[in-house]
């Protein structure tokens, strides 16, 4: 088995290097040199370092007004068809205003107790375009407003609450309940009375300053227009939009409008100008990076690690040994949903992975077939949620941890 240190061990030959040279040049990767692991491990943050992250890797690129964004819309005219992906995709229905949600009108009416207190009730009412949820404890009763519903859903939704929304101030409620997919209304991840992180009380936890900023800024594309390092609700752009991975439009649209050539179009980040590692800071910038993570917690073990795909596929054979061929949008359309044909998956693998090819030991167990199944199970990163462990690998199941609380992700 190969070592899984990256950046240790000088790269085998790869697979297949006609075809993986045909991928790189499709990848648009051709002529970056890979740069092992380790320089970004001692970063304590992913530091982009090509001119085209600039505006990628942070929620407030540097050098750019509120102007230069124009919205998931004006894309849409010329784009239409990732326009349509997009918006199913969970980056576009991230962060939003919780009355608006379908999943407020489900809620309205409902009744849930509080596991951990007796006597206690939480109830969900939708009144006049206003969400709220009450709390009931004897002839107490407490209403609180709900703002914004947090997570597309497809694994939870967590509401949260405005409390002062002067950037200054800028300050949260993270609520007590949150609404998880398999229909059930249960403690927000970080509540419970065995983990309750700071902040927390019987109505939830509320957060200041950089924990409040933190909360916003990785499901939004701009958190304030004025100042980089606060959240103003009412300059923000919300969700994860094109131009939170792409950079500003404005320009590209005037370009496009007047009919400049193609070659001129180009976005702050575009396919075809950037290598596999930067690919994962600007999704690790989210999805988390391995620069972010403590060295101790990057071990095979660690059931959390699934959650966060940039981190488990850099420390995969696959990643570090295929020369920069191997990124996120080599299984994923960056504006999809990821798809749920495990067929699909397994042609990826065996791109690279061919039985027929000489120089590759194809799978003793399994060489064609269900690869993911076997080498990318899903492993329950905490609260049941299940994630694909995106640390490719011989896998001993006995090493599986249960998630504890001590990483937790939020
Ligand atoms: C008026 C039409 C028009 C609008 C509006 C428009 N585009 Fe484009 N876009 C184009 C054309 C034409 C190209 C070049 C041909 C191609 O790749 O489709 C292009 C190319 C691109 C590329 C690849 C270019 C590169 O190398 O960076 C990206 C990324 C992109 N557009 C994103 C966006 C985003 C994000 C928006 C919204 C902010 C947007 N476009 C709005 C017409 C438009
Ligand atoms: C600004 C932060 C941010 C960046 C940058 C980002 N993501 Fe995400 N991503 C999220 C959040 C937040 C979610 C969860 C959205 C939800 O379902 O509420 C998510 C969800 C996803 C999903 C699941 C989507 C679904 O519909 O189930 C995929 C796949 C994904 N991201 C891939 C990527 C890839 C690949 C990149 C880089 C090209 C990337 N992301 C960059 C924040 C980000
Ligand atoms: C460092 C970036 C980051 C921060 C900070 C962050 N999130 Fe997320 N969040 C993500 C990403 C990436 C996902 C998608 C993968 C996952 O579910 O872990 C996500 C997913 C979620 C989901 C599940 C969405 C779904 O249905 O798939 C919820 C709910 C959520 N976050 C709420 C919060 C809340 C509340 C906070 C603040 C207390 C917060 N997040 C802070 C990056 C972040
Ligand atoms: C999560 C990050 C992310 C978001 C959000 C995103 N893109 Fe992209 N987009 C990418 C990446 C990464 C690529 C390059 C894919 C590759 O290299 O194969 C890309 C490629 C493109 C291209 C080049 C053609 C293609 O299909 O590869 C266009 C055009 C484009 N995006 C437009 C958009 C538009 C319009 C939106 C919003 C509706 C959008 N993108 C949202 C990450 C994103
Ligand atoms: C871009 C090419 C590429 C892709 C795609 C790819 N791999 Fe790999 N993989 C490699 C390379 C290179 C190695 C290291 C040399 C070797 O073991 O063949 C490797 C190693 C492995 C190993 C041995 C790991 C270890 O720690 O020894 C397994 C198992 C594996 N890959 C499974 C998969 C599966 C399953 C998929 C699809 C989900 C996949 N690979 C996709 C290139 C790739
Ligand atoms: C070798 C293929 C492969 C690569 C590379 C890959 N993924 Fe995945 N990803 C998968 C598979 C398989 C699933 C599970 C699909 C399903 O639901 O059946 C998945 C699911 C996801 C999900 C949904 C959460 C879940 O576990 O259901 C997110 C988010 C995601 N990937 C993000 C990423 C990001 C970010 C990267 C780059 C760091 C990445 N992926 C690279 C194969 C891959
Ligand atoms: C039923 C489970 C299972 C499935 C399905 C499976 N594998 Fe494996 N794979 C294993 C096990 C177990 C090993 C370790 C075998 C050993 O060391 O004797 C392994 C080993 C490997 C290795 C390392 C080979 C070596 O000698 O270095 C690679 C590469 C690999 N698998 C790729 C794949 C690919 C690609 C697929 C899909 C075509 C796949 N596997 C499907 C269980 C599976």
């Amino acid at each position: 088995m190969a070592s899984n240190e990256p950046g240790t061990d000088a790269p085998p030959p790869p697979p297949d290097a006609s075809s993986q040279i045909r991928e790189a040049i499709l990848l648009g990767v051709v002529g970056l040199v890979a740069v092992g692991g380790l320089l970004w491990w001692t970063a304590r943050e992913p530091e982009p370092e090509a001119s085209e992250l600039r505006g990628a890797t942070s929620a407030h690129p540097a050098g750019f007004t509120r102007a230069d964004f124009v919205g998931d819309d004006a894309c849409a005219d010329c784009h239409p068809s990732i326009a349509v992906y997009h918006e199913r995709n969970g980056h576009s229905r991230t962060f939003r205003p919780a009355a608006d949600r379908a999943l407020a009108q489900q809620l309205d009416g409902r009744e849930v107790v509080d596991f951990e207190r007796p006597g206690v009730t939480w109830s969900f009412l939708l009144e006049d375009d206003r969400f709220a949820v009450e709390r009931r404890q004897g002839d107490r009763v407490d209403r609180l407003p709900i703002d914004y519903a947090f997570g597309s859903g497809y694994h939870a939704t967590t509401f949260l609450s405005v409390l002062d929304d002067d950037p200054r101030d800028f300050t949260l409620r993270e609520h007590r309940l949150t609404s998880y997919a398999d229909g059930s209304v249960r403690i927000t991840p970080g509540q419970g009375m065995d983990e309750p992180s700071p902040g927390t009380d019987a109505l939830g936890r509320i957060l200041t300053g950089e924990d409040a900023f933190d909360c916003i800024k990785c499901h939004v594309t701009l958190t304030s227009m004025t100042d980089p390092d606060t959240v103003d609700v009412h300059s923000m752009i919300p969700t994860v939009s094109c131009e939170r991975c792409h950079g500003p439009g404005r320009a590209h649209v005037e370009a496009a409008r007047r009919g400049d050539h193609p070659d001129d179009l180009a976005m702050p980040f575009g396919p075809g100008r950037y290598s596999a590692n930067d690919q994962m800071l600007l999704c690790g910038a989210c999805h988390r990076h391995p620069s972010q993570a403590p060295v101790a917690a990057l071990r095979p073990g660690n059931s959390e690690l699934a959650r966060f795909q940039p981190v488990g596929l850099m420390q995969s054979a696959c990643y570090i040994e295929s020369n920069g061929a191997l990124s996120c949008t080599t299984c994923h359309d960056a504006h999809d949903r990821p798809s749920r044909d495990a067929s699909s998956y397994t042609a990826t693998c065996l791109s690279c992975h061919k039985p027929s090819h000489p120089s590759q030991t194809p799978c003793p167990v399994s060489p064609s077939q269900d690869c993911t199944s076997c080498h990318m199970p899903r492993v329950d990163a905490g609260q049941g949620i299940r994630f694909a462990d995106h640390w490719i690998r011989v896998r001993d199941d006995t090493e599986v941890e249960p998630p504890g609380d001590a990483s937790r992700p939020h």
